[in-house]
């Protein structure tokens, strides 16, 4: 299905790099993973910048030659720009930062474009960036996608004009019945103990005992260490946590901390900068590439981990239950067996 917010991402992207008057500077804020054939035409060009939190897109920009800023959207780098164009996150917080932010870094004439979808919640986030902005409320509809559009508004707006943020960017303590963690808007279920990882971590205790010692463990795609921190009680083994998301390794490096474990904690494209091998490892992979449900980003979970592993290993995944996932592990797995099924999860034991 065509990705109308995608294809209107492009188009203005284009139409600024080649502007009659000349391409002026653009920021594109990037929270999900682009469709990469359509951005070959950008190859190379340098009046773009690109911030995003992901490490997998902050490779494919920098492949294509586009200079980009990998940070929790951290923009106190970044200068000022005629066009800043953003395809609205998921979370809301998020969404409201960038806005504001965006508006500090136009210059006097710069334009921010915002996209989404209407079940994003782009009408109400139009509405609330028209009141910053000074503007007119309305976004076009342009397929499934809305595009609203706003100038750099003068003088500035009050600081209590800003869209609240309840404070994105800081690690905040969420006190779960589960256990209390360090989490922040931007990292996944940032407010949640999974329930998929709990079914997970509930078949850990026999998987443990039956492999009389465990000297190395990955926590792949650790989110904000759920699952690592869940094997506290395995002595003084080599610990690496990895995920894509700077965010979440924000939250992971705090928890680990406060918890006093020694975990090694990388931002990584599926742990592409690892060649160690593992005792023990552990995920609940994404099921979304950008918007859309992927069968691909699972194989490619299970390719890394296979890669990962040696011929002792155990590799335990959780997976919403609609995912095959022994069908999808058939290619680089011997075996597979189903540990546990509960509240619509999966929990699989794959060996090597
Ligand atoms: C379903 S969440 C699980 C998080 C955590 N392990 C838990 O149990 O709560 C999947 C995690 O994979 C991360 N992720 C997505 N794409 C990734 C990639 N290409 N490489 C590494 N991690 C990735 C996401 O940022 C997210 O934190």
């Amino acid at each position: 299905m065509k990705d109308h917010c995608q294809a209107l991402v492009l188009d203005i992207l284009t139409s600024t790099v080649t502007s009659a008057s000349g391409p002026g500077r653009t920021l594109w804020v990037m929270d999900e993973n682009p469709a990469i054939d359509g951005l070959l035409k950008l190859n190379g060009n340098k009046s773009i910048d690109v911030v995003s939190n992901r490490y997998d897109t902050s490779e494919q920009m920098a492949k294509l030659g586009i200079n980009t800023f990998l940070s929790d959207f951290d923009f106190s780098a970044l200068g000022v720009y005629d066009t800043i164009i953003y395809r609205i996150s998921k979370e809301k917080m998020l969404t409201h930062h960038v806005i504001n932010e965006a508006l500090r870094h136009l210059t006097p004439e710069g334009k921010l474009f915002v996209i989404g979808e209407k079940t994003d919640g782009i009408k109400s986030i139009s509405k609330q960036a028209a009141e910053l902005y000074e503007a007119d409320t309305s976004a076009r509809k342009f397929g499934n996608a809305y595009l609203a559009e706003f100038n750099k508004p003068s003088p500035a707006p009050l600081d209590t004009k800003y869209l609240p943020t309840a404070g994105y960017t800081e690690l905040r303590l969420i006190n779960h019945p589960v256990m209390n963690f360090y989490s922040k808007p931007g990292v996944f279920g940032w407010e949640k103990v999974d329930k998929g990882s709990q079914l997970l971590v509930s078949c850990l205790p026999p998987v443990i005992q039956y492999m009389k010692g465990v000297d190395s463990i990955l926590d792949l795609g650790c989110g904000w260490g759920y699952l690592m921190l869940a094997t506290q009680s395995i002595p003084d083994a080599v610990r690496v946590a990895t995920d894509n998301n700077v965010a979440a390794i924000d939250a992971a490096i705090k928890n680990f901390a406060e918890a006093g474990m020694n975990v090694q904690c990388l931002v990584d494209d599926c742990a592409s900068q690892l060649r160690q091998r593992f005792d023990l490892i552990l995920c609940n992979p994404p099921f979304h590439q950008g918007f859309q449900v992927s069968d691909t980003l699972t194989e490619k979970f299970l390719k890394s981990a296979s890669r990962l592993s040696r011929r002792s290993t155990r590799v335990i995944f959780v997976v919403n239950q609609f995912i095959p996932l022994q069908k999808l592990a058939e290619s680089c797995f011997k075996e597979s067996r189903l540990l546990a099924a509960a509240d619509g999860f999966n929990v699989f034991e794959l060996r090597p």
